[in-house]
């Protein structure tokens, strides 16, 4: 079975062409392409993600980086296809979009895919209506079957995914499983009992753990998505073995709970700066550490919790701050306490919003076929 996968439910458009095959409860993966734009850029000015921009940027690209997700699958062949009247309707709010596919389409013959999967939700509405349009023309065109894939799950597949020489193979980890999901959007510790059967044990009750990330950094003057930028002054005043005199709270961390609450912190950042005044290089650099060292302190302690209370075998960390690499380590370390849970967390090219993390959860459950698929910015994976 071949998969298209479209994912555009933030500020990265991602596509990928796989193919899988399936053996039992396990899956094989082979990624034929993966084309990835990041709009980041686009959002630097607004210090976060501008949602009728994010819409647009995506509406802008996304021919074009279908037809490189084409080539690069050898799967763009000279000829021309179907361009059924219907397809002005599903992109009349895109009509550069639709001019586009058009001509794209009066190019090409129809390539071999069994299924388009496709980013349903959650995130920003106007981003994912664009993605979920732009599969419903190709689905009419080329008369290729739609499905709809959770966000969430395409970040709970990418961890499950594990090398392999010809690709990516996915077995299911040892039940019960905790994942613990991390974006700039979501902060959830998701409970499986069974394989893909999920069960909310705590989420956030206001900032998401990037989020908390990206306004941290913003307060002390660096770019979107401040993320990594933390992280890397965070690790430099580790190696240059900075000493630390502020104190950040660590919200939550003993309360009864599987939940987060992190606005608090970022509270607490901008407050710290104030006193300052103006940070120099070095306070930066001792701020980040603290903030990183709050955070994580708060994951820990509460997967931790999570982990005995719940008997866990195994622990997946997902979503873009999995590419945290300090919290990385500190959570494996956690995991090695114990003496049969196992860890699983994406390369940092799989953490982040990528288009394979979509094909990955729909060949996984062989995701069903629904052909009027609506965007649903607040989805839940339970
Ligand atoms: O999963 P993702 O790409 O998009 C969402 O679905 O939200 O996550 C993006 C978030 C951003 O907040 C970004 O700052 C954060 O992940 N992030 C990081 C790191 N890399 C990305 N946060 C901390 N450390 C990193 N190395
Ligand atoms: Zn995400």
């Amino acid at each position: 079975m071949r998969i298209l996968a479209i994912e555009t439910s933030f500020d990265e458009a991602g596509l990928a062409i796989v193919e899988y095959s399936q053996e039992s409860d396990s899956t094989n993966i082979e990624v034929l392409s993966d084309t990835l734009f990041s709009q980041a850029e686009a959002h630097v000015e607004y210090g976060g993600v501008y949602p009728s921009l994010a819409k647009q940027v995506h509406a802008k690209n996304l021919t074009s980086l279908f037809a490189q997700t084409l080539k690069d699958a050898d799967l763009h062949k000279e000829g021309s296809s179907n361009f059924p009247e219907e397809i002005k309707e599903i992109l009349k709010r895109e009509p550069e979009m639709f001019e586009e596919l058009k001509k794209l389409l009066s190019e090409i013959q129809k390539p071999e895919i069994d299924r388009i999967a496709i980013t349903k939700g959650p995130g920003l509405e106007p981003a994912l209506w664009v993605g979920i349009s732009f599969a419903k023309a190709l689905s009419l065109a080329w008369d290729i079957p739609l499905s709809p894939v959770n966000h969430m799950e395409g970040h709970v597949a990418a961890a499950l995914a594990k090398k392999t020489e010809e690709g990516f193979l996915v077995t299911p980890p040892n039940s019960p499983s905790l994942a613990l999901l991390i974006s700039g959007a979501h902060t959830e510790l998701v409970l499986m009992k069974e394989y893909l059967q999920y069960e909310r044990i705590g989420s956030t009750r206001d900032d998401a753990v990037g989020e908390s990330f990206d306004k941290t950094a913003r307060l002390l003057g660096l770019p979107y998505p401040g993320g990594p930028k933390i992280s890397k002054l965070a690790s430099l005043a580790r190696e240059e073995g900075l000493d630390n005199p502020y104190t950040l709270p660590r919200p939550m961390i003993n309360s009864d709970d599987y939940d987060f609450s992190l606005s608090g912190l970022k509270t607490a950042v901008r407050n710290l700066v104030e006193e300052i005044g103006e940070p120099t290089e070095e306070q930066k650099k001792q701020i980040a550490r603290e903030f990183e060292d709050s955070v994580t302190e708060v994951l820990i302690s509460k997967t931790k919790k999570a982990i005995e209370e719940y008997g866990i075998r195994s622990l997946i960390v997902s979503g873009g701050v999995a590419a945290n690499s300090y919290i990385k380590e500190k959570l494996n370390a956690l995991t090695k306490e114990y003496e049969n849970v196992d860890f699983y967390i994406p390369t940092p090219d799989l953490s982040t919003d990528n288009g394979r993390m979509i094909a990955f959860a729909s060949a996984i459950k062989d995701s069903p076929i629904e052909e009027n698929v609506v965007a649903e910015g607040n989805l839940k994976l339970y």
